[in-house]
């Protein structure tokens, strides 16, 4: 669906969420008052009718991240569902099945083993907060999950803050700091500190020459119009991944160190854990993710798609 259709389904503002939610034949329920909505009254094998996506687009903007359980989805339905949203990125190559050429769209996120080689990616490790890829220049605006295998004990949740909320609560004098700040973002190394395909390792010495996109530290939201602190990540590996231009390195430390405080303290944040059939679907311009440790002799499958952006982050 190209971006002038989706606008053409932009709910009428003048509609209610509560009218939007009963055109479509859907119960909308929150999962905390701080961010997650489980929306009951939805087969998302169906055709997504525009009252349909109406709906799911609204929750999702209200609540930045939703629920629907019991889905039985075949890797062509999550891609047509998914599409209702925008453009789908591809899934890099060691997250791709070996038959799965036909669906390039789906990434495998597993720590499954077959013949000694992994499935997927992400293996067992913990992950911490993050925003996906806001090492790129046009960031994913939405990342989803369907889960096919979860670990029985109820391990491997993966965990959900609202960053428009966690702006909201900073001190003041703080919050006016850094209203017009920008980061660079550490596109060399991955999350758990590998470097990138392509790219050299780098000291960051120098901040202003380094490779990586530079985003605002606060962020406007494209389709609310809400500000969200977007802070992408804090480390990658042991490795800074985040760098305050204009400030020294000491400077600029020490205020993400002090920003990032305020995440771990997980005050607006949700942890799902998982069934299978759970499809989910989160807002990468105001929220940031991340995964709990999980048994590692417990299968843990599924199946992620990520949908493009339009516009950097501004
Ligand atoms: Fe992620």
């Amino acid at each position: 669906m190209s971006n002038t259709e989706l606008d053409a389904l932009q709910p009428d503002p003048s509609t209610t969420a509560a009218e939007i939610y009963r055109n479509a034949g859907v119960d909308v329920v929150p999962v905390t008052d701080a961010i997650g909505a489980e929306i009951r009254g939805l087969d998302l094998r169906n055709e997504f009718t525009p009252a349909a996506r109406a709906a799911v687009h609204r929750a999702w903007l209200e609540h930045c991240v939703i629920l629907v359980r019991d889905q039985w989805l075949s890797d062509a339905d999550l891609i047509r569902f998914s599409r209702g949203f925008g453009d789908l990125d591809h899934g890099p190559p060691m997250a791709r099945a070996a038959d799965q050429d036909t669906h390039p769209e789906i990434f495998i996120v597993s720590n499954v083993l077959e013949d000694g080689q992994p499935i997927g990616f992400l293996d067992d490790r913990p992950l911490p907060w993050h925003t996906d890829m806001s090492y790129t220049e046009v960031p994913p605006k939405a990342s989803t999950l369907h889960a096919l295998e979860v670990p029985e004990d109820g391990s491997g949740s993966t965990g959900f803050i609202n960053m428009y909320k966690v702006l909201d609560s900073l001190p003041a004098a703080l919050r006016n700091r850094i209203a017009s700040l920008r980061l660079k973002h550490d596109p060399a190394h991955a999350l758990q500190g590998e470097v990138r395909h392509g790219f050299d390792a780098v000291t960051y010495e120098h901040i202003e020459s380094a490779p990586g996109p530079v985003h605002p530290l606060v962020r406007t939201h494209p389709e609310t119009r809400r500000r969200a602190l977007y802070l992408g990540r804090h480390w990658n590996g042991d490795k800074r991944a985040t760098f305050v231009l204009g400030m020294s390195r000491a400077q600029s430390d020490s205020l993400l160190d002090e920003l990032w405080q305020f995440v771990a303290e997980e005050r607006y944040a949700w942890y799902h854990e998982w069934r299978v059939g759970d499809y989910v679907m989160w807002d990468n311009r105001c929220v940031m993710h991340r995964r709990g440790p999980f048994n590692s002799a417990m299968r843990r499958v599924m199946h992620r798609t990520q949908i493009k952006d339009s516009v950097r982050p501004m």
